[in-house]
């Protein structure tokens, strides 16, 4: 029993003595050793301010109170995000479509005719600029540097005169403009005053050339070799041959039509001759190249 009063006082005197000096204003411990938050102080000055060693930092303070709520946004437009991107290949179309073809029925585009950039082969070619025409069916349409007519020059022998045709595209870009079209076309025409062009005894005078390079032996708007438009349809002025120019008459006529083959497409020169004497002449006419349809 005695044991534990004395245990109880001396407990309450370092209890009250710890009181006091973390207070600060008692000098009754001195000589205790005492454990404060800041650190192992001696009590013999009752400094509390030691710097020497510090305890684990606290813990952290109280959350501040929940801010003002900000201003309300704008209103969004219900649906427009999903709208664009459901329709993103049309729209893609109506900046560089493939052909003028690809830019019909796309809602909201006004089919004007005029020049368009378009874009056939985005990962073959660099775009190109084409004519598109939507009176009808929508039309892409290149043009070159022989769309007017031409009086060829004065000279004999077959295929002595020659045109080269140059276009407002490369060759590869109108390749690609035609692999992406269902349809192509372009109009040749020879008008002649005694200058034959297939003739079948002294002929062949003329030729147009292909895309690849190779002269090709029949004219716009047949497919035989040796013919002529009027050959395959038998309405030429003489029935005896295939071509109008092969009567080779001083009465002037002409041969002309469609040259339809896509593979051959486009017409990169035209050649012609039996024109030297002082009566024969020659004047030739190509179209622009014309595609249409989506291929
Ligand atoms: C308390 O201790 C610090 C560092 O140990 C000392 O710089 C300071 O002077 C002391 N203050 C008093 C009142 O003794
Ligand atoms: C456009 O096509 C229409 C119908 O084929 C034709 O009548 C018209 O001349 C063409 N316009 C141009 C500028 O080529
Ligand atoms: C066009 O089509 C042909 C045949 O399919 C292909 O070999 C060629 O690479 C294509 N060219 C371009 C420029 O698209």
């Amino acid at each position: 029993m005695k044991f534990y009063v004395t245990t109880l006082v001396i407990s309450l005197q370092i209890c009250s003595c710890i009181i006091w000096s973390v207070g600060g204003q008692d000098n009754r411990c001195k000589g205790y050793t005492i454990n404060n938050y800041y650190g192992i102080t001696r009590a013999d000055g009752l400094n509390t301010s030691s710097t020497q060693a510090r305890g684990p930092p606290g813990r952290p303070g109280k959350k501040g109170p929940i801010g003002q709520t900000g201003p309300k946004g704008d209103r969004g437009v219900p649906g427009l995000r999903n709208d664009l991107l459901s329709r993103l290949p049309e729209l893609k179309n109506l900046l560089t479509p493939k052909t003028c073809s690809y830019l019909t029925g796309i809602p909201g585009f006004n089919p004007q005719n005029g020049d368009y950039l378009i874009h056939p082969s985005p990962t073959k070619v660099l775009p190109l600029s084409a004519n598109c025409n939507f009176s009808g069916i929508a039309t892409t349409i290149i043009g070159h540097d022989a769309l007017n007519e031409e009086k060829i020059s004065s000279c004999n022998p077959h295929k002595c005169y020659r045109r080269s045709v140059q276009y407002e595209a490369t060759i590869e870009q109108i390749t690609a403009m035609i692999n992406a079209s269902l349809h192509c076309r372009q109009f040749i025409k020879y008008r002649c005053i005694e200058s034959y062009m297939l003739h079948p005894v002294h002929g062949p005078s003329s030729s147009w050339t292909s895309r690849s390079g190779n002269e090709i032996g029949y004219w716009g708007g047949a497919q035989r070799a040796g013919y002529c438009a009027c050959g395959e349809s038998g309405t030429c002025v003489d029935p005896t041959f295939k071509c109008n120019c092969d009567r080779n008459t001083v009465v002037e006529t002409s041969d002309e039509g469609y040259i339809t083959d896509k593979e051959l497409l486009p017409v990169t020169g035209m050649a012609f001759g039996d024109a030297g004497d002082s009566g024969e002449h020659g004047w030739h006419t190509l179209g622009p190249l014309e595609c249409w349809g989506r291929n």
